[in-house]
């Protein structure tokens, strides 16, 4: 009997949280590290499953890189980072299409509708979604505000892009019709360029076009570490901009902090990146009071 109690008590706590977040959109970053075991795959569908069922409108961005990697490596093309930011030759975007729009996207829609929901698979091309230009150095040095100079900064980036605009229509319209958009982070120019965004940066685009709630970033690490290794709860624009010139902050956090600032100043209510390699993660960002992982904040 007491645990059966618990249980309601359980689903009696999540009430108030339920109650704000009702109607509202919560936009999911599902990180290609956080997605390497079969079982939390299928706890992620789970949630995302959950969240619709209560009324929460859940959008989800995929990352790959580990799974574009491993692709790479098969067909003996090196994989090349820069500032965090993939290296994409044609050949390499090639493989990049293939990977995140051919495999994860699909694998990932099939999963959440094998447990119950309505996932559609979009890349940025669908419905003119994600307009993007190439991403120069110099942008990219800019937007993190910091010099990259004399570290091997000033090469471009080949076919990465950079977001232009964000034409939420097609997502209003699938969230109208109860449908879970999951996208796959790819992206065109006006002459039909396919360009590979940083899923992080279409996640925060994404988010401040559809004027989320939430922006949730599921990685493969607790949150943002400090020059000392110790895990922050709470970080402000300030704290982030001083980890990225001391270079505390570094590679794959670069984008996700970024995201999450732009997410901010262009509406969204908060921005969180948790450690997807615990088991339901997004409930327990979502639906307790203490949360998980890192806060940021403006
Ligand atoms: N200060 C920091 N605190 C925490 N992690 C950091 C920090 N600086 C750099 N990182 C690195 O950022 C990584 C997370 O970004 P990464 O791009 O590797 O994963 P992801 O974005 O979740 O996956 P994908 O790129 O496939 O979507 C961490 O595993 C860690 O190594
Ligand atoms: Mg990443």
């Amino acid at each position: 009997m007491n645990r059966l109690i618990k249980k309601a008590n359980v689903l009696i706590e999540a009430l108030p949280y339920i109650r704000t977040f009702r109607g509202k959109t919560v936009v999911v970053k599902y990180g290609g590290h956080a997605m390497t075991d079969a079982s939390l795959k299928e706890r992620f569908a789970q949630d995302v499953v959950l969240l619709k069922y209560v009324g929460i409108n859940p959008v989800i961005i995929h990352g790959g890189g580990p799974q574009i990697d491993k692709m790479l490596d098969r067909l003996g093309i090196e994989a090349k980072f820069r500032h965090g930011v993939r290296v994409t030759d044609e050949a390499t975007m090639e493989i990049v299409e293939m990977v995140l729009a051919g495999k994860i996207n699909m694998e990932i829609t099939d999963l959440i509708n094998r447990h119950g929901g309505s996932a559609v698979g979009l890349s940025g091309k669908d419905g003119g979604l994600i307009l993007s230009k190439p991403l120069t150095a110099k942008a990219w040095a800019e937007s993190l505000e910091r010099d990259l100079d004399g570290e091997d900064g000033d090469g471009d980036f080949g076919l990465v892009g950079d977001i232009e605009k964000v034409d939420p229509s097609l997502l209003h319209k699938l969230q109208g019709d109860h449908y879970i958009p999951i996208i796959a982070p790819i992206g065109t120019d006006r002459e039909g360029n396919t360009y590979n965004i940083n899923a992080d940066l279409v996640a925060g685009a994404v988010a401040g076009a559809l004027r989320a709630e939430k922006l949730v970033m599921m990685t493969d690490i607790k949150g943002i570490r400090d020059a000392k290794g110790r895990h922050l709860s709470t970080v402000s624009r300030k704290d982030v901009q001083r980890m990225v010139k001391k270079g505390t902050i570094t590679e794959g956090m670069l984008p996700k902090v970024h995201a999450c600032l732009d997410a901010l100043a262009g509406g969204v209510g908060k921005a969180h990146i948790i450690d997807g390699r615990i088991p339901h993660a997004i409930l327990l960002e979502i639906f307790t009071h203490k949360g998980i992982g890192t806060e940021i904040v403006t």
